[in-house]
């Protein structure tokens, strides 16, 4: 299917709590991104940014509530083709050693029919990518001999060489510099022009800014804020905003309960 098919939400969270060895970490979380849009996830360090995409992405299951991917509930979702992500840390080196090629190429398995050797579009869409994330010039060297930052250029890569119809990146501008911002923005850009989703969790919106469609802000658990783009500037106010409760709470879907601070709360914003 492509990202053309109608017009179903890709990403659905209805009331999802998510608890890690007993501790709630997500609590009643209603989130819908809609098929087309770019929606970035702002919110302080701890505030359930990696678990919400991992929850949406099938890695960490949820303890209360319902996620669906493209209308189907996760447990029964099987189209995984269509979901690329990138996760927070890089995770390319465990293992056997592969070159960035390899990894990237990876990234085109679900594109692919069984037993049928790579085609001419897939060679082509792994090259592009490469070209998109700065490291074409590297496509042969092994992983482990890139800095932190490049590893995570290469997951990009990897993600974007699947052409997915929903994109989910937690971050992917952590060490990455201002050229290759701009070049991941393209990137972004282009996806978005072909009908695709993209999740976003970032620190450094910079050049993906005019791309973004709607911001969605955590804060303990919670999505605290769900509406129009904000710059981080705005966003990072958020942070005190338990002082100043009505700058936040616009979310019109999201006003169920009010916010009673636990200790876990405190405990939880440590960093
Ligand atoms: N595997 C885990 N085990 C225990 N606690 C976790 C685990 N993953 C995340 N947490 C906790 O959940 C909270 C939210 O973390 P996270 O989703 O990584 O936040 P963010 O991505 O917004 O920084 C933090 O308090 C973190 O310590
Ligand atoms: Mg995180």
């Amino acid at each position: 299917m492509t990202a053309a098919t109608p017009r179903v939400s890709p990403v659905t969270l209805d009331r999802v709590s998510v608890s890690i060895g007993g501790r709630p970490i997500l609590r009643d979380v209603d989130l819908a991104v809609r098929a087309g849009e770019m929606v970035t996830l702002l919110g302080p360090n701890g505030s359930g940014k990696s678990t919400l995409v991992r929850t949406v992405t099938g890695l960490l299951p949820h303890t209360r509530g319902e996620v669906r991917l493209f209308g189907t509930l996760l447990g029964e979702f099987a189209e995984w083709q269509r979901l690329g992500f990138v996760p927070q840390r890089s995770t390319a080196t465990t293992g056997v050693p592969s070159t960035v090629r390899e990894v990237v190429a990876s990234g085109r398995v679900g594109r692919r029919r069984l037993f049928r050797p790579t085609s001419g579009e897939d060679r082509r869409a792994v090259e592009a990518a490469l070209e998109v994330v700065g490291l074409a010039g590297r496509s042969s060297y092994g992983v482990s001999q890139l800095s932190g930052g490049q590893q995570q250029r290469v997951l990009i890569a990897r993600a974007l060489a699947g052409e997915p119809d929903l994109l989910v990146l937690d971050e992917p501008t952590a060490g990455v510099d201002l050229p290759n911002q701009q070049a991941l923005a393209d990137a972004l850009a282009s996806l978005k022009a072909r009908g695709a989703t993209i999740l976003l969790v970032a620190h450094e919106i910079g050049p993906m800014m005019p791309l973004i469609d709607r911001s969605v802000v955590m804060r303990d658990g919670r999505v605290a804020y769900d509406g129009p783009p904000l710059s981080q500037e705005v966003a990072s106010h958020t942070h005190h905003a338990h002082d100043h409760p009505d700058h936040l709470d616009h979310a019109g879907t999201h006003d169920h309960a009010p916010h009673v601070a636990s200790p876990l709360d405190f405990e939880r914003r440590r960093r």
